[in-house]
């Protein structure tokens, strides 16, 4: 199946997103049919450029970020004859009727029936009013659909998220809005729901009978990069925690949902991050999270800076770049069951992992006198690797009953390789055809920055400053305690 006829908007096309992530896609999903013919793409921007330059951007930034290379050759030139560039001001909407004739004149040429696709790779001060220059210029009046697809930090907590959203909905609704989370379009994040729901095994066991905790880890080498002057604002409870790692614990959470529907999914979703126990007095966060901040220390022999001596960083910046904390989902099936997330800047290694550990069996009785049983787990490996693990007990070959864990594995990126598709493929390929289930929802939203303000809130006004961590360790030594007061530990990712 390909993607309906339609105009794609780049607004922000000369920015980094678009040339990391954006083109890329566009290229993969044209070269596996997916885009058919009938699509063109305007590239917009501030900067003046020739329809020509902006084709040798795309190309160049194809050529380095693309599983697909592109050739001087007819593929690529097909390709490319679908992309038009026009310089905007997005504050004048004058530029915007300019931009409605040139769209008509595109749709006329491909046969378009005024779908349209309005991509904003823009800072978020500037959705509002570039969703009304795009309802007073006229670019709403066409015959076909029209779908805003926007990219965080939706807000800086929920009173401005909710102001910018209240400007999108002044001109868009519901269902034409894509908030990207760009974890929901990874592979092993949309497989929670089939590993969950299409196997007989796991969801008999998947409750607080059978399960002892969940851990979440998103781990990332890199510091701050060049990011410096918004991270610093943001911090790892924005930028993470909000989106990514509460969206990962409401897959493993949610309920199985009616049916497999956008919005059935995301009912069962939202429903678990209104569950989610809120921490807000001093003793509450203070127990139950961590707050960390890297400082000088190294990573495979090389000497990494402090994050306050990082560009654009404040020298006296109190802003965390690692997060830990044991999380509740306060229903029926978790009653008790501890999530512990973490994630960080400067950790050892690049990693997303989701591991389910599973209680001991029943008293223990058999074996447990004799020896350790580790427990059963269940392995969710979602980046950079990719697969299912699945750890048992066996008995070790040979006369003495000694019994070991072995590994059930299914490698997804051993087999696949370089062939999966990225995240922002899939993501604007199902933008395309209104597919929302990997989007969030606003009440998704609202609900998750319900958690993460009063967390704010506590830190700033008790004073919580992150607890230093030397860069290219696991962050500070709390992080292990929050286990290791209920008998566990971070089982290791890799
Ligand atoms: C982004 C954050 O949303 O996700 C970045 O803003 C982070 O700080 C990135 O580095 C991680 O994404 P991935 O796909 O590389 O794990």
């Amino acid at each position: 199946v390909s993607a309906p006829a339609a105009v794609y908007f780049i607004f922000g096309a000369t920015g980094d997103l678009a040339r990391r992530k954006l083109f890329p896609a566009l290229y993969s999903l044209y070269r596996e049919g997916k885009l058919g013919e009938r699509f063109a793409v305007v590239g917009l921007a501030r900067r003046p450029r020739t329809n020509e330059q902006f084709r040798d951007d795309v190309f160049s930034s194809i050529g380095e970020f693309c599983r697909y290379k592109p050739g001087e050759n007819e593929v690529w030139s097909a390709f490319s004859d679908h992309f038009t560039y026009l310089s905007l001001d997005t504050g004048n909407v004058d530029a915007f009727k300019q931009l409605k004739e040139h769209t008509e004149q595109l749709e006329a040429a491909y046969g378009i029936p005024g779908n349209r696709l309005f991509y904003l790779a823009l800072a978020p001060e500037l959705f509002g009013s570039v969703s009304r220059n795009l309802r007073d210029g006229g670019m709403l009046e066409s015959s076909g659909w029209h779908r805003l697809v926007i990219e965080k930090p939706f807000g800086y907590d929920y009173p401005s998220a909710e102001k910018l959203n209240e400007e999108i909905r002044h001109v868009f609704r519901e269902d034409e809005v894509f908030r990207i989370d760009h974890y929901l379009g990874k592979e092993m994040v949309q497989n929670i729901e089939v590993i969950r729901f299409a196997n007989a095994f796991f969801e008999p066991l998947w409750n607080k009978n059978h399960i002892a905790n969940v851990q979440i880890t998103l781990s990332e080498t890199v510091g701050v990069e060049d990011r410096g002057a918004y991270y610093n604002k943001s911090g790892a409870l924005r930028d993470m925690v909000q989106n990514h790692m509460l969206q990962m614990l409401t897959m493993i959470a949610m309920e199985p949902p009616g049916r497999l529907d956008p919005e059935s999914i995301r009912d069962e979703k939202v429903k678990v991050l209104r569950s989610v126990r809120r921490y807000a007095s001093e003793e509450e966060v203070r127990d139950h999270i961590v707050r960390g901040q890297y400082s000088s220390g190294s990573l495979k022999g090389k000497a990494l800076k402090g994050y306050r001596e990082e560009d654009n960083v404040d020298p006296e910046s109190v802003t965390e770049t690692f997060f830990a904390a044991k999380l509740f989902v306060e229903n029926f099936r978790w009653a008790g069951v501890p999530f512990y997330v973490r994630t960080g800047k400067r950790l050892p290694v690049k990693s997303t992992e989701i591991v389910v550990e599973f209680k001991n069996v029943p008293g223990n009785v058999l074996f447990a006198r004799k020896q350790d049983l580790q427990p059963n787990l269940l392995v969710i490996r979602v980046n950079p690797m990719e697969g299912i693990y699945f750890r048992i007990n066996a008995k070790a070959p040979g006369n003495d009953m000694k019994i070991q864990p072995v590994a059930m594995e299914f490698c997804q990126s051993c087999q696949v390789g370089i062939n999966t598709p990225e995240a922002y493929e899939r993501l604007l390929f199902d933008a395309a055809r209104g597919e929302g289930t990997y989007f969030t929802r606003w009440d998704e939203l609202a609900a998750a920055w319900k958690i993460v303000d009063p967390i704010a809130a506590a830190w700033r006004d008790y004073a919580i400053a992150p607890d230093e961590y030397p860069a290219g360790s696991w962050g500070p030594e709390k992080a292990e305690r929050i286990l290791s007061d209920d008998g566990y530990h971070w089982w290791p990712v890799n």
